[in-house]
């Protein structure tokens, strides 16, 4: 100990805890079933009281809503359902009236096809903004290449007015931005300062690996054995991407006192500096993916704690003392961690307590998903017409028209889908959970009559007051946020246990990761002058040996 380390420099934003809002399934202040920005205002002393510093909200703009929000028709208007600009700007105020930042997401990889600049893009062939959309050609009556969607089908929509086809990665009503094109980045540009000039805290940017296509677009070869989709080759972190992510950084971000973190699929750790790095004015942290695998087959699988190891501590080392990076184990898009790596029947408040301190006392800026500090987990589909989400709705065409049964269809989208962490917040044991006093656009999840915040409020052992504790905690102790991370007991095959030192200061997490008792010995790791400062567990037996999903924090002084 006493080891000399580089420190990063100290950010508000390192030290900041994160909390990702989906606003159509927040809070309903108007009881029309959809969640709404007026929801998250009445929510904001909920977050502050939770300790949450800085609030990312997934898309509120003016939307036709194929992607639920992620198809932007006008960035610079709200989406009916969601309020009004005035509601925004309210919304902003009261959260910086309540010391906490609020961050937008920057949809720009496309749009809307209902987007005014697709509608003159689509009218003619010479019209100015034709080239601000990716325009090709059919080869011998078909697509221009066989690149796939991302959401199932053909990336390519034949359109009749000019006899060519447009790319979309995603849905067919998300037509791809063409980044080449410099006046297009102009204005995307212009939206940017626009939003940044009102006051907001910065961009979560939505799909940044994508921007850079495949330059000559060319046919992909389908080869098997690769982690993604196979045309995903051709758009997921190509080279030259960096090119845009300097233009969007020089020109904009780096003219403002922002945070900006990018959704980064497809970049690996041996990478991440050359995104992160403190010293190339790049991107402030990515979210990147490696361990929760989107889009990928094998999505919804249970890691083994040593996979988990070693993508955790690939990146923990690539960046020390060299950038920094988000940290997160749920999002919108993939379903809830306690169902797919926790224990939802026999330890349910265990294993997502025990995953949580996993994760969030890494170094990195932790970010909570809406729900997930109660332990929300992933519902239950009785048929096909309870997935709402675009990209499933496809996939369920793909795989019947494979053969696949309904029942085989319903077990995978259940294993895999977005719409698991979608359903509604779950605010208490009321009607609707206390989401809205009307029937919900999207499924209360059954289980809300137990898992919701009014029941984990007062109670100390909930998983709730758990996130709480921990949130102080890292509060605390600066040696949880800068403090270098080490892994320790390697190779062992259930518990996850790191350190963290900063100076003189040493932490120790340890987690269970299974649903055995596990033992270590002492002369791995002592606990000798020691004191617990978190646990999991009301109380605990003294010794080398914790219970299934047991997670304790020791501080060593
Ligand atoms: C990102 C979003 C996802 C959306 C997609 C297309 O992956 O997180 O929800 O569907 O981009 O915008
Ligand atoms: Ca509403």
């Amino acid at each position: 100990m006493g080891e000399t380390i580089t420190p990063v420099r100290e950010r508000w934003w390192k030290e900041a805890v994160a909390y990702q809002v989906y606003p159509r399934s927040f809070k309903d202040s108007n009881g029309d079933g959809i969640g709404d920005l007026n929801g998250v205002t009445e929510k904001l002393d909920y977050l502050k009281d939770l300790g949450i510093d800085l609030m990312w909200i997934c898309p509120m703009y003016r939307s036709p809503n194929d992607d639920n929000g992620y198809d932007i028709s006008d960035y610079h208007a709200i989406m009916e359902e969601f309020g009004t600009m005035a509601d925004f700007d309210r919304l902003l105020e009261e959260t910086h009236a309540r010391g906490m930042r609020l961050i937008l997401d920057l949809v720009v990889n496309h749009t809307s096809d209902e987007h005014p600049w697709f509608l003159e893009s689509r009218a003619s062939k010479d019209n100015p903004k034709r080239d601000w959309y990716i325009w090709r050609d059919g080869k011998n009556g078909a697509e221009p290449n066989n690149w796939e969607s991302i959401f199932s089908g053909s990336a390519w929509e034949y359109d009749e007015t000019t006899n060519q086809y447009f790319m979309h990665l995603f849905s067919r009503k998300q037509p791809d931005l063409n980044w080449e094109n410099r006046e297009m980045r102009t204005a995307v540009y212009e939206m940017m300062r626009w939003w940044l000039d009102k006051g907001i805290d910065g961009f979560r940017i939505d799909a940044i690996s994508h921007l850079k296509k495949e330059p000559t677009l060319a046919d992909v070869p389908n080869p098997e054995n690769l982690p993604y989709a196979p045309s995903m080759v051709s758009h997921l972190n190509y080279d030259g991407l960096l090119d845009y992510v300097d233009d969007i950084c020089g020109n904009v971000f780096n003219h403002y006192d922002i945070v900006t973190v990018g959704e980064m699929n497809g970049l690996d750790a041996v990478h991440a500096e050359e995104w992160v790095g403190e010293n190339r004015g790049r991107l402030n942290m990515v979210f990147q993916f490696e361990h929760v695998r989107l889009w990928e087959p094998q999505a919804g699988l249970r890691p083994t704690p040593a996979v988990l190891k070693k993508i955790f501590t690939s990146w923990q080392e690539a960046l020390e003392g060299k950038g920094w990076n988000a940290l997160y184990v749920e999002n919108h898009d993939v379903t809830r961690i306690t169902s797919r790596w926790g224990d939802t029947e026999h330890h349910w408040r265990e294993s997502a307590t025990c995953i949580a301190a996993m994760y969030f006392l890494m170094q990195g800026t932790p970010f909570i998903y809406q729900g997930q500090e109660i332990g929300m987990t992933n519902t239950r589909f009785a048929s096909l017409a309870d997935f709402d989400d675009v990209s499933a709705k496809n996939k369920a065409k793909d795989l019947k028209r494979m053969g696949m049964s309904d029942a085989e269809i319903i077990a995978f989208l259940t294993r895999t889908g977005r719409d698991n962490s979608r359903t509604p917040m779950q605010w208490d044991s009321s009607p609707h959970a206390g989401f809205s006093t009307h029937q919900p656009w999207l499924k209360v999840n059954p289980n809300f009559e137990m898992i919701n915040v009014e029941n984990q409020l007062h109670d100390p052992q909930s998983v709730l007051n758990f996130y709480r504790q921990m949130i102080h905690l890292r509060k605390r102790e600066k040696a949880l946020v800068y403090g270098r991370y080490d892994l320790l007991l390697d190779d062992h095959e259930q518990i996850y246990a790191y350190s963290r030192l900063y100076g003189d200061e040493r932490f120790v997490v340890l987690c269970n990761m299974s649903g055995k008792a596990a033992v270590w010995d002492e002369e791995a790791l002592t606990l000798e002058g020691a004191q617990c400062v978190l646990a999991n567990v009301a109380e605990w037996e003294e010794g080398y040996r914790l219970r299934a999903w047991e997670a304790r924090v020791y501080k060593f002084s």
